[in-house]
């Protein structure tokens, strides 16, 4: 089986874990591991501070709760993303609020979401999807005229840019997932990006318990989301080959876009003048009678070749967590709808051999025709 992704750890990454825990840094309050890893990665993105935390839905969650919503507060989110997005709100008793993506990047179209403001709305929660940027100078002079703070999804956009700037500065802050099939991986992992002082003292004391003077007295309910420090020296190990591993992806995009080009009924992913793509994954999306068959049998047929694919999301408008929360709102969106329907995202390993590719493209092309 090809699979839709593969964690690649070298033998610098198992070094760099086996020194932390040499020098004892295990747990997450302590360590160089950490400091350096949260000093790089944020410099890298342009922010003046990185917290590393367990996830990225740790991230998501934590960075709500900064913001110190009251009850029925509104998060607007990107429609088409991981639960963890919407959840996020949901966490912190805000309501999350769906908006519908556009047909050519995929992401939250820009153009509804002052349609959807009301003056509950607090937040908006832009997600990168699949590794191309949202225009977050657009979206952030929308924010700053309704005055809604801007937590940027990053999970998959770590390396992308928005007209030379990387996603992850825009907003007041962003949050990014070093899960196993992320640009760079800790495994479990997350890190929140800000250049808001005042924010960055915020989620460093919730993620540790907000543990004050005296010890063990507590004005505030924290959480414990801290990254222990030999994952932060497998973070930090991976972040040093960022650059390469960001060209990589870009290369097994060319390749995909080279050998798919041209087939009928197939939309492939974009890139726009103003955007550097990292393709987290490489999604394309199925029209069903201009290409044959429709998304379930691709699936089907290339399941068959050996090769393992993925849908995309559901949308937050469906999903039955969402639709049970009191002050739900049933915002259409039949954009990330099809998405759903038609979407699937291809083998998309860094490392992937453009052999393998050409493997990956040949089965497609010949899906139409499969007997199954
Ligand atoms: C857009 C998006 N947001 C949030 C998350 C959650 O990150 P984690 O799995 O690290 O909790 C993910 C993926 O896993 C994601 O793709």
């Amino acid at each position: 089986m090809i699979p839709v992704f593969e964690p690649v750890i070298s033998e610098d990454e198992i070094e760099a874990v086996v020194d932390a825990l040499r020098k004892g840094e295990v747990s997450g309050t302590f360590g160089k591991y950490i400091e350096d890893f949260e000093n790089e990665f944020a410099a890298y993105v342009g922010c003046k501070h990185g917290v590393t935390v367990n996830s990225g839905s740790s991230a998501l969650h934590l960075a709500v709760a900064a913001l110190d919503l009251k009850p029925g507060d509104e998060v607007l989110v990107s429609s088409s993303t991981n639960i963890a997005t919407a959840l996020a709100a949901l966490h912190n008793g805000a309501v999350p609020v769906p908006v519908d993506s556009e047909g050519m990047t995929w992401n939250l179209d820009l153009d509804l979401i002052e349609g959807v403001i009301t003056p509950r709305t607090k937040a908006i929660i832009p997600v990168h999807l699949y590794g191309h940027p949202v225009d977050m100078d657009r979206l952030m002079e929308i924010a700053n005229k309704h005055n809604l703070i801007v937590i940027e999804d990053c999970a998959e956009s770590h390396g992308a840019t928005v007209r030379g700037r990387m996603t992850g500065s825009f907003g007041h802050m962003a949050c990014f997932s070093f899960y196993a099939n992320k640009v760079i991986t800790t495994g479990e992992g997350g890190m929140i990006t800000t250049n808001d002082d005042a924010f960055a003292e915020r989620v460093k004391l919730l993620r540790n318990l907000a543990f004050t003077q005296p010890r063990f007295k507590h004005e505030l309910a924290g959480f414990n989301f801290r990254m222990p420090g030999f994952v932060a020296a497998l973070g930090l190990a991976q972040f040093r080959k960022i650059d390469h591993i960001v060209e990589q992806k870009r290369r097994v995009a060319h390749r995909y876009n080279e050998k798919l080009k041209g087939v009928k009924g197939l939309q492939l992913p974009a890139e726009l003048d103003w955007a550097k793509n990292v393709y987290w994954m490489y999604g394309i999306v199925v029209d069903t009678k201009e290409f044959g068959i429709d998304r379930n049998k691709l699936v089907e047929a290339l399941a068959e070749s050996g090769i393992q694919t993925r849908t995309f999301f559901c949308p937050m408008n469906q999903q039955p967590v969402l639709e049970k929360m009191q002050g739900f709102r049933d915002v259409p969106c039949p954009v990330a709808d099809a998405l759903w329907e038609n979407g699937l995202y291809l083998p998309s390993t860094w490392n992937l051999s453009d052999e393998t590719i050409d493997i990956i493209c040949d089965a497609i092309r010949r899906a139409p025709n499969w007997e199954g």
